[in-house]
C-alpha cells in the first residue's frame, strides 16, 4: 500500500516538469504559447493522481477491515492464545480469578461474516473516471483561452472540495465499521474465553502472569562480574564506566618495522607540505577578506593580482603535490614489498620542490611571472626546479617498483607512477617557448591547466585511495577491472578536455565541442571509481563512527563524484554561457581541489603518520579539523554557486557590471566566513601533525612499565 501510494507520488512528481518544460523561453516568444495548455494538463494530472491515491487508500483501508474479519476465520484456539499473548498484568489477574469461580464449558466458534469489498470504492472510481471524461481532450486553441482555463479552474475547485468531502465521510464510515467490528470481536472473544474450560488454560495464564511481574535487574547485559576479555580482542574493555564526551576512535596499528629513515622523509614531506597549507590558505584568506574590504592595504607585494597566484601555486605545488609525493614513497614501496631505491634522491627531490615553491612566490610577489596562463606563473627557471624534482621522483618510483617482490603491479603504482610522468609532459607543453603563441597558446593553456588538476592532482589521489581505503576498511578493494577502467578511460578522456576552459572563445569550435564530449566521457572513469570506492565501503559504514580517518575518505569520494560530475555540467554551452567568468568556477575549484584532493589527503596523513611515529592525534582535534573544514567548504562554495549564477543571469540580461559586483557583496562574506574556519581547520591540522610527530607527552605506558621493572630486583616470590 504504501509503496503505492510512493509510487503515486512519484506520479505526481512527473508532472512537475510537463508545466516546467514549457516555460522555457522559445526562440522568438518571451511567453510560451503552450504554458496555458500544459497547466491543463498539469491539473487534471494532479488531479487525477490524487483520485488514484484516494482509491488506493480506500483499497487498503478495505483491506485491513477483511484481515480483522479473516482473524475472526482463524483457528479459534490460536485466535484466542494469540489475544491473550495482549492482555495485561490486571486483566491476567481478573481472567484467572473468575476462572477459579466458574468452570464454563467448552463454546463452538462462530464463523464471523466476511467482508467484502466497499462497493462505494467503485462508486468512487467511477465518478473520478466521469470527472476525467469532462475534462476531455485539450482541443486547439480553446485551452489556452483565459476564460477557458478560469472556468476549468473554478470547476476543478468545487470537485476537489467534494472530493475532500467524499473522501472525510468514507473515511468516517470505515472508522464506524471498525468499531463495530472491533466491538463484535471482542464480545466473541470475551465469551470465548469465559466458555472454555481446563486446567491447562489456568496454567498458561498463571504462567503468562507471572512472565509479565518478571522485572529486568538492570544488570543482565553488563554481568555482575568485573570486566574481562579473555582472548585479547577487546580493546579498554572497563571503559563504558567512565564519563565519555567524545566517542573513543579505533587506534592506529603499530607498523614497528617501517624503517626509520623512509619514515624521516616521508615525515618531512609531510611537514613542508603542511606549512605550505597553513601559508597558502593565510594568503587565500586575506584575499577573501581582500574581497569584503578591498582597501585593506595599498602595498604592491600584497596586491590582489600577486597575491592570488601565489596562493594558487602555493596550495599546488607546495600543499598537494609535495604531501602526494611524501605518501607516494611509502605507498609505492609498500605495494611492491621492497624499499625505496634511493632515499638520497627522496630528500633532492625535497629541497629542489621546497625551493621552487619558496623562490616562485616571492618572485610572484615582486611583480616577476611568466606572464601566461593560470598555475603556470612561475617563471621558467624557478619551475625548472619544480621538473627536476619531479624527474628525479620518477625515476625513483620507477626503479623501487622494478625491485618489486610482488609478481603483479598493484593498480595504486599505475596510477601513481603515470600521474609523475604526465606531469612532466604537462610542464613541458605548459613551458617550451615554441608553444606559447596566439591562440595555440590558449589550447596548451587548457591542457596544461585540465591536466594539472586531473592527470597530476586526481590520478596521484586516486593511486593513493586505492592503497590507503581498503587498508583501512581492512577489506579488498571492490574490483580491480573497475580500477583499471577508471585509469584508462581516465586517460582517455582527461587528455581531451582542456579547451572547456575556452567555451565561446577563438578556439576551434569543433575543438570545443571535442573537449565537452571529453567531459561527459568523465563521467565514465568518475562513475566507475566512485562505484569502485563505495562497494569497497559496502558492509564497513559502521567502522565510520569507530574512526577517526574514514570520515576524511568518505567525504573525499563523495566530492569526487560530485565535483567531477558538476564540472561535466559547466562544460556544456548552456550552462559554461552563465557560470564561466563567474565565482561559480571558483566554488569548483575549491570543490574539487579542496572537497577530494585536500580531504583525500589529510585521510591518508592521519592514515599514515600514526604508523610511522606510533603516536595517535587527540580525537577532538582531529573532529574539529573535519568539521570545521567541511563546514568551512560549504558555506565557501555554496553561496559562490549561488552568487556566480545570479551574476551570470545578471550579465546575460544586460545589467551593468557594477549591479553584478553589488549582487556578490553578501555572498563574498559568506565566502570569508566559511574561508575563515578552513583556515583554523588547517592550524588545528597543523598542530596535530606536530603532534603525531614531535609530541613528548604520549610515552608509551607499556614500555615504561617494563623498563621500570626491568630496574627492579626480581622477586624472589616468582622464582
Ligand atoms: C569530470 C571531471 C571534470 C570536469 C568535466 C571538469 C570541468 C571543468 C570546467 C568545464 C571548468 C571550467 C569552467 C569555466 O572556466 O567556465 C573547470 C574548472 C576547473 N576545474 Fe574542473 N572538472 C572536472 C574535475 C575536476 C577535478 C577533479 C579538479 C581538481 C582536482 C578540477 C579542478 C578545476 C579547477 C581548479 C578549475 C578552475 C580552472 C581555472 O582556474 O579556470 N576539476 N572544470
Ligand atoms: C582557507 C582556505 C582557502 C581560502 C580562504 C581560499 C581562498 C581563495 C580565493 C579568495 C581565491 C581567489 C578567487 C577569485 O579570484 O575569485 C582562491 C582561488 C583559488 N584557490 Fe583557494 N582558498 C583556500 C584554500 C584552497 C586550497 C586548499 C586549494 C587547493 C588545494 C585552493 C585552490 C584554489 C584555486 C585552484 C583557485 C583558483 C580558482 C579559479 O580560478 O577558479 N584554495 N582561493
Amino acid at each position: 500500500m504504501k509503496r503505492s501510494l510512493f509510487f503515486l507520488a512519484s506520479l505526481q512528481m512527473m508532472a512537475y516538469p510537463v508545466l516546467g518544460e514549457t516555460k522555457v523561453p522559445g526562440p522568438t516568444a518571451v511567453e510560451a504559447p503552450g504554458s496555458e495548455s500544459a497547466l491543463i494538463v498539469f491539473l487534471v494530472v494532479v488531479f487525477l493522481i490524487t483520485m488514484a491515491g484516494l482509491a488506493l487508500w480506500l483499497f487498503g483501508n478495505s483491506n485491513h477491515l477483511e484481515k480483522l474479519a479473516d482473524r475472526a476465520d482463524e483457528n479459534a484456539e490460536s485466535w484466542i492464545s494469540r489475544h491473550l499473548q495482549d492482555f495485561d498484568e490486571q486483566q491476567l489477574d481478573l481472567l484467572i480469578k473468575r476462572r477459579g469461580t466458574r468452570q464454563g464449558q467448552q463454546g463452538n466458534q462462530g464463523k464471523g461474516a466476511t467482508w467484502k469489498k466497499p462497493f462505494l470504492l467503485f462508486l468512487f472510481l467511477s465518478s473520478g473516471l466521469t470527472a476525467f471524461a469532462q475534462s476531455g481532450e485539450a482541443s486547439g486553441n480553446v485551452w489556452t483561452n483565459p476564460g477557458v482555463l478560469i472556468t476549468v479552474t473554478l470547476i476543478l475547485i468545487p470537485i476537489l472540495i467534494a472530493i475532500y468531502i467524499v473522501a472525510v465521510k468514507v473515511s468516517h464510515l470505515v472508522r464506524k465499521v471498525r468499531t463495530s467490528q472491533i466491538r463484535k470481536n471482542a464480545q466473541k472473544l470475551a465469551r470465548s474465553i469465559d466458555e472454555l474450560a481446563g486446567e491447562e488454560l489456568t496454567q498458561e495464564l498463571t504462567k503468562r502472569r507471572q512472565a509479565l511481574r518478571f522485572r529486568l535487574s538492570d544488570t543482565e547485559l553488563s554481568g555482575v562480574q568485573a570486566p574481562e576479555d579473555k582472548r585479547g580482542l577487546l580493546h579498554h574493555i572497563a571503559e563504558v564506566d567512565s564519563p565519555r564526551f567524545i566517542a573513543p576512535k579505533k587506534k592506529a596499528v603499530k607498523r614497528p618495522d617501517i624503517d626509520p629513515t623512509l619514515a624521516k622523509l616521508i615525515l618531512w614531506y609531510l611537514g613542508t607540505a603542511t606549512f605550505w597549507l597553513v601559508l597558502g590558505t593565510s594568503v587565500g584568506e586575506y584575499l577573501g577578506i581582500k574581497f569584503v574590504a578591498p582597501d585593506a592595504d595599498h602595498v604592491s607585494w600584497l596586491s590582489f593580482g600577486r597575491l592570488r597566484p601565489v596562493h594558487t601555486n602555493m596550495v599546488f605545488w607546495g600543499w598537494s603535490s609535495l604531501a602526494m609525493i611524501g605518501l607516494g614513497y611509502y605507498v609505492v614501496s609498500t605495494v611492491s614489498n621492497t624499499v625505496v631505491a634511493s632515499l638520497k634522491r627522496g630528500w633532492y627531490g625535497l629541497v629542489l620542490i621546497n625551493a621552487s615553491v619558496l623562490a616562485g612566490s616571492l618572485s610572484l610577489m615582486a611583480g616577476i611571472n611568466n606572464g601566461g596562463g593560470e598555475y603556470r606563473e612561475y617563471i621558467w627557471p624557478i619551475m625548472l626546479l619544480f621538473a627536476i624534482g619531479l624527474v628525479i621522483t620518477l625515476v625513483n618510483y620507477l626503479q623501487t617498483i622494478a625491485r618489486r617482490k610482488t609478481k603483479e603491479i598493484y593498480i595504486s603504482n599505475w596510477y601513481i607512477v603515470s600521474a609523475v610522468m604526465f606531469t612532466i609532459v604537462i610542464a613541458l607543453v605548459g613551458y617550451l617557448p615554441f608553444w606559447q603563441n596566439g591562440l595555440g597558446e590558449s589550447i596548451a593553456q587548457g591542457y596544461y591547466m585540465h591536466q594539472g588538476v586531473g592527470m597530476w592532482f586526481m590520478l596521484f589521489n586516486l593511486g593513493l585511495i586505492y592503497y590507503f581505503l581498503p587498508q583501512q576498511l581492512n577489506t579488498p578493494i571492490y574490483s580491480y577491472s573497475l580500477g583499471i577502467l577508471a585509469f584508462w578511460t581516465q586517460i582517455l578522456f582527461y587528455t581531451l578536455i582542456g579547451t572547456h576552459h575556452f567555451i565561446f572563445s577563438a578556439i576551434p569550435w569543433w575543438l570545443q565541442t571535442v573537449a565537452i564530449i571529453g567531459s561527459m566521457g568523465m563521467l565514465i572513469p568518475v562513475f566507475a571509481g566512485t562505484t569502485n570506492f563505495l562497494m569497497t565501503f559496502r558492509g564497513n559504514f559502521h567502522k565510520i563512527g569507530s574512526s577517526y580517518t574514514l570520515p576524511f575518505y568518505l567525504v573525499g569520494i563523495i566530492f569526487y563524484f560530485t565535483g567531477s560530475f558538476q564540472g561535466t555540467a559547466e562544460a556544456f554551452r548552456s550552462a559554461n554561457l552563465y557560470w564561466h567568468f563567474t565565482d561559480f568556477t571558483t566554488a569548483h575549484s575549491h570543490l574539487t581541489m579542496y572537497g577530494i584532493i585536500a580531504f583525500m589527503l589529510w585521510a591518508a596523513i592521519y592514515t599514515l603518520v600514526p604508523r610511522l611515529t606510533g603516536k595517535e592525534p587527540k580525537q577532538a582535534w582531529v573532529g574539529a579539523h573535519f568539521w570545521m573544514a567541511l563546514l568551512g567548504l560549504l558555506f565557501y562554495t555554496i553561496p559562490l554557486m549561488i552568487g556566480g549564477t545570479l551574476k551570470g543571469m545578471a550579465w546575460l540580461e544586460g545589467k551593468p557590471f557594477i549591479d553584478s559586483v553589488v549582487l556578490m557583496a553578501p555572498y563574498w562574506l559568506w565566502r570569508a566566513i566559511g574561508g575563515t574556519l578552513m583556515w583554523a581547520a588547517h592550524l588545528i591540522f597543523a598542530y596535530n601533525l606536530y603532534y603525531m610527530i614531535a609530541s613528548k607527552t604520549q610515552g608509551d605506558l607499556q614500555k615504561a612499565v617494563f623498563a621500570e621493572l626491568e630496574k627492579l630486583p626480581v622477586n624472589p616470590i616468582n622464582q
